[in-house]
C-alpha cells in the first residue's frame, strides 16, 4: 500500500469510532461520516468463519461515503483471517482490523476476542499471515490483559510481540476483560481503567502508533490524551449516545481543517439516503434508530427522540417522520430574546 495512503489513515486514527457489534452498522456509519468528514469509523466485528466458511458477504457491505473506513475481524486461525482479511481488503476496506478484546462467551468458546490476550505468539502468527494477504494496514485493538494477568507485564510482552510480527497500529482498550463472572456490558465498566499503563507504552515503543480507548466521553479529553503524546483516542458509546458532541467538532478541533457540523443539517442530508434506503425495500428505524442522540444536551432532544423512535416502527413510514421530528427542533430553537 502506498506509503501517503497508509500516513492518510493513521492521521485519520486520530480519532476514531469503536467496533460495536449491533450499534456501527453501515448506517451509522454513513450518519458518523456526515458529522465528521476526517475520523476514522470501524465497522462491527465481522467473524472469519462467517465470511470464509459461511459466505456471509453481504457483512462487508457499506458504502462509498464511508472512508476511511475499517473492518473488525474476529477469529483465531490464521489462514482463516488472512482470507477474511483479503476479502475486506477486496471488498474496499482501508484497514483491516484483528478483535483482541472482546469478552462475550460466544466469543471465547470460539478462541477469539480478549482471550487471546493469553495467546500473543498465535496473535503474531493471525497478524504475519493476515498482512501477507493484504496491503492494507492490519492493526489490532486489545485490553491491558483478562482475568489474572499482570497488565505491567503481559501488555508490553503482547506489544512486543505483536510488533515483531509485523503490527504498527494499535488501540488498546485501557482496562482487563474479566471472562470469568462478568457480561460483555458489565466487561466496559467494571474493570478499572488504567490509562496511565497506556501512556506508558507509547513511550516503552515510541515507534507503534497507539490509540487509547474506554471511558472517554469528550472531545476534550480525547485533546488531552493527543497532546500527552498517545497518537489516537478512539471512542465507542459516547460517539454513539451523543454523535453531535463526540463527532460534529471533531474536524476543525482534531484534524485541524473544516467547520462544526451542524446536526440539522445532517439529517438533512440523511434524506436522500434514507429515500434510497426505502426504495431498495428497507425500514426507516433501521437507520432513525443510530439518529436518536443527534440532538442530545439540545434544546428539543427530548421530541425529537419520541417522535422518530414512535413513528419509524410503524408500517410504511418514510421521510415525514425525520421532517416532522426536526419541526419540533425547529420549535423549541431558543428565541433570540431567550439567548
Ligand atoms: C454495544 C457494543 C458493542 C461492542 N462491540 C464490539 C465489537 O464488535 N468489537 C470490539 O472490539 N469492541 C466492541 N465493543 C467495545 C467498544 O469497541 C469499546 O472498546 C468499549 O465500548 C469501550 O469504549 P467506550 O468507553 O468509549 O465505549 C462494543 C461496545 C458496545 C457498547
Amino acid at each position: 500500500m502506498p506509503d501517503a495512503k497508509i500516513s492518510e489513515i493513521r492521521t485519520a486514527a486520530r480519532l476514531s469510532v469503536a467496533p460495536m457489534m449491533d450499534w456501527t452498522d453501515r448506517h451509522c456509519r454513513y450518519l458518523h461520516r456526515l458529522l465528521s468528514s476526517q475520523s476514522l469509523l470501524y465497522t462491527e466485528m465481522v467473524t472469519a468463519p462467517a465470511l470464509v466458511r459461511g459466505g456471509a458477504l453481504h457483512l462487508l457491505e457499506h458504502n462509498s461515503q464511508e472512508h476511511p473506513v475499517a473492518l473488525q475481524l474476529g477469529g483465531s486461525d490464521p489462514c482463516e483471517l488472512a482470507q477474511a482479511a483479503e476479502m475486506g481488503a477486496s471488498a474496499g476496506y482501508d484497514e483491516i482490523n484483528l478483535n483482541c478484546g472482546c469478552p462475550s462467551d460466544r466469543v471465547q468458546s470460539g478462541t477469539f476476542g480478549a482471550v487471546l490476550m493469553r495467546e500473543p505468539a498465535r496473535v503474531a502468527e493471525c497478524i504475519a499471515a493476515m498482512q501477507e494477504a493484504v496491503e492494507v494496514e492490519v492493526t489490532l485493538k486489545c485490553r491491558i490483559g483478562v482475568d489474572e494477568q499482570e497488565p505491567e507485564e503481559v501488555l508490553p510482552a503482547f506489544l512486543k510481540q505483536i510488533s515483531a510480527a509485523g503490527c504498527q497500529r494499535v488501540t488498546i482498550h485501557a482496562r482487563k476483560a474479566w471472562l470469568q463472572g462478568l457480561s460483555p456490558k458489565e466487561n466496559r465498566d467494571i474493570p478499572p481503567l488504567d490509562y496511565d499503563l497506556v501512556h506508558r507504552m507509547k513511550a516503552e515503543f515510541p515507534d507503534l502508533h497507539i490509540s487509547i480507548n474506554g471511558g472517554i466521553t469528550t472531545l476534550a479529553q480525547a485533546q488531552e490524551h493527543l497532546e500527552a503524546g498517545l497518537d489516537g483516542v478512539m471512542i465507542g458509546r459516547a460517539a454513539y449516545h451523543q454523535p453531535t458532541d463526540i463527532l460534529a467538532g471533531a474536524d476543525p478541533l482534531i484534524f485541524g481543517t473544516g467547520a462544526v457540523a451542524e446536526p440539522i443539517e445532517v439529517v438533512q442530508k440523511m434524506l436522500p439516503y434514507v429515500d434510497a434506503h426505502l426504495a431498495d425495500g428497507g425500514r426507516l428505524h433501521q437507520i432513525t434508530r443510530h439518529m436518536l442522540g443527534l440532538f442530545a444536551g439540545r434544546p428539543g432532544a427530548r421530541g425529537w427522540r419520541r417522535i422518530l423512535s414512535e413513528g419509524a416502527v410503524r408500517d410504511h413510514a418514510g421521510p415525514e417522520v425525520i421532517l416532522q421530528a426536526l419541526n419540533s427542533i425547529a420549535s423549541n430553537a431558543p428565541t433570540e430574546q431567550a439567548v
